[in-house]
């Protein structure tokens, strides 16, 4: 069935260091958020309605960006909120219940993922009603307390890191975000830090499909090396 996506853009960036929202930030020449932003746009599921969801300040910067690339059929431009979950709220809103069967939350901060991965997220959620990218993880995991003690060592096979994009039927999210809102009002000072985990706490089963190591968050100055040449070495191979 048809699938939306609600692709989160309206983060500072902090971690980044850079004077402005990262997702700007040249990658192989163009901002990161157009490499994301194609990647949705080209793959032959034809995500749609697609919503960026961007902060006040780059809403112009956006806007632009979608019409000089001629996309301004496919996709439109929202404004965020304070924390992510707020973000994926508005987009939620913005989408509303009439729209697609199902859609996909992606951080626009991930532009490296394949047209592969797409379609195995579009498979899953199809069988399985929920879908969402995870890798095994490599490192091991501790537990550790705030004074730097190590409580436990969880059992490495079985762990994975969760990615985007995150897949589910949008009845569920939004019934999923209702739940959260209450938990909120009843006291829950927590912020949950993906939409699985919204999920989660509102007892929908949660499913995982393969993710892809190069697949990363660009958080750091140093993931922006590794982009980089992932990149080239893609062009390079779609040379040959
Ligand atoms: N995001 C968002 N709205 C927020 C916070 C984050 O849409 N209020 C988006 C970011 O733009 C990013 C994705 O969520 O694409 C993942 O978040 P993260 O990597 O933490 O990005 P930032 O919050 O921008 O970075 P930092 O935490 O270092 O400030
Ligand atoms: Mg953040």
């Amino acid at each position: 069935g048809c699938c939306a996506a609600i692709i989160v853009a309206a983060g500072r960036g902090k971690r980044m260091g850079a004077d402005k929202n990262k997702v700007l930030l040249p990658l192989a020449g163009k901002p990161i958020i157009w490499w994301t932003l194609q990647g949705f746009v080209n793959h032959p599921a034809h995500f749609q309605p697609i919503l960026l969801v961007t902060s006040r300040e780059d809403i112009a910067y956006m806007q632009g960006l979608v019409e000089g690339n001629g996309w301004a059929e496919r996709i439109r431009v929202v404004e965020g909120g304070e924390e992510r979950m707020d973000s994926v709220q508005q987009g939620l809103k913005a989408l509303g219940e009439k729209a697609c069967k199902w859609v996909a939350v992606h951080d626009g901060a991930r532009p490296l993922f394949t047209p592969a991965l797409l379609t195995r997220c579009i498979q899953k959620v199809a069988a399985c009603r929920s879908a969402v990218v995870a890798v095994p993880v490599k490192d091991t995991i501790k537990k550790v307390s705030a004074d730097g003690k190590v409580i436990e060592t969880p059992e490495r096979s079985g762990m994975y890191a969760v990615q985007t994009p995150q897949v589910f039927a949008v009845k569920d999210l939004l019934h999923a975000y209702d739940h959260l809102k209450e938990s909120r009002s009843r006291g829950y000072r927590g912020i949950p830090t993906d939409d699985a985990m919204v999920m989660e706490m509102a007892g929908y089963p949660v499913y995982l499909v393969e993710g892809e190591y190069e697949n990363v968050k660009l958080t750091t100055p140093e993931d922006m090396v590794l982009a980089e040449a992932i990149i080239k070495r893609r062009q390079k191979q779609s040379d040959a």
